[in-house]
């Protein structure tokens, strides 16, 4: 174990995590000295544009990265630094330690196999046991996830059940290894608005239920508001803010953090004027200054350090 993990109660501690590839152009930095950490049963919210690299994030800590991907930093996770450990440990990680839940179901169930029978392996692998003990775990999982009459959907194929049930099958079968932690990105996005809240609310009561920590990837900044404690928000690599969710979404610090709320809603949404620079050419200074309306003269040429929860020079 840890010391510094036991010392603070985190579940989840990255440090100074750094994810690069090589490409024709340079070295693309998806995820750039970035530290975070989780409380046990914390529930974290991670927003930013698409491209910033909160997707590579998440796969980092599975170690599921394309190949190419060259990592540094440290990933610890209940004291154990994920990325040191070899990838047989590794895989029991994956199996009991951390579940996972995709935007695209259907891209992570198989189309062959009955959706029940699928929660029923997974919860035989994580727990070794019985395929019949795993049968009526996996209906009880089900159950947890709000599908109608669980013992007829066990039966049923990928292909015969909605978007909304096929996340539902997701979820069950995330929480079918019991983890500590799950990581979620952008579990909604592909529903329909309608189904997507319902969604949410079933995550938040089986988070309540089992006592996992969540850290969510979305667009949805209400329902993150309504679903998590802690909030980060990230740019061209790196996290510019983050803190209490109330605070990081309803009154961002961080000028982008600030132009991110108001582009994301409200009666009248404001883009953000310009692009987000190229991961393979990025600013000297703060990553956001070529875009900022209150950059100062530093801001070019030095990177701001976290203050406050905040990367910005105006929030010293
Ligand atoms: N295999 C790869 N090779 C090179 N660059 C990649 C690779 N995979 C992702 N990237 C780059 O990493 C950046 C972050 O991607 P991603 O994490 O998917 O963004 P997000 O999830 O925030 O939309 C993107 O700019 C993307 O082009
Ligand atoms: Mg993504």
């Amino acid at each position: 174990m840890n010391k510094m993990c036991l010392e603070t109660g985190s579940l989840l501690e990255i440090r100074n995590l750094k994810v690069h590839f090589q490409s024709v152009d340079g070295i693309v930095r998806a995820v750039d000295e970035v530290s975070f950490s989780l409380r046990r049963g914390e529930k974290a919210c991670l927003v930013g544009e698409s491209g910033c690299g909160k997707t590579i994030l998440a796969l980092s800590l599975l170690r599921l990265l394309p190949p190419g991907a060259k990592l540094a930093g440290e990933v610890l996770f209940q004291g154990v630094d994920l990325l040191q450990i070899p990838e047989k440990e590794m895989r029991m990680v994956r199996r009991q330690g951390i579940g996972m839940i995709f935007e695209q179901p259907s891209a992570y169930l198989n189309p062959l196999f009955p959706v029940g029978w699928q929660v029923a392996e997974v919860v035989r692998l994580s727990r070794g046991c019985s395929r019949r003990d795993a049968k009526s775990r996996a209906l009880r999982l089900l159950d947890l996830a709000r599908i109608p009459e669980a013992r007829k959907r066990y039966r049923q194929f990928p292909h015969q059940l909605s978007g909304g049930m096929r996340q539902r099958v997701m979820i069950s079968m995330a929480l079918a290894k019991d983890p500590a932690l799950l990581v979620a990105d952008e579990p909604t996005t592909a529903l329909d608005p309608t189904v997507r809240r319902s969604i949410l609310t079933l995550l938040r009561d089986c988070l309540d239920e089992t006592g996992a920590a969540l850290l969510c990837i979305t667009h949805d900044w209400e329902a993150a508001r309504r679903l998590c404690e802690t909030a980060a928000v990230m740019y061209a690599g790196q996290i510019l803010e983050v803190g209490p969710a109330g605070q990081v979404l309803d009154s961002p610090k961080h000028p982008y953090a600030s132009a991110l709320r108001r582009s994301m809603g409200g009666e009248k949404p404001e883009p953000i004027p310009g692009n987000p620079p190229a991961l393979t050419d990025l600013p000297c200074g703060c990553r956001f200054q070529p875009r900022c309306n209150c950059s100062c003269a530093q801001c070019a040429s030095v990177v701001p350090e976290f203050n406050g929860g905040v990367r910005c020079h105006n929030h010293q």
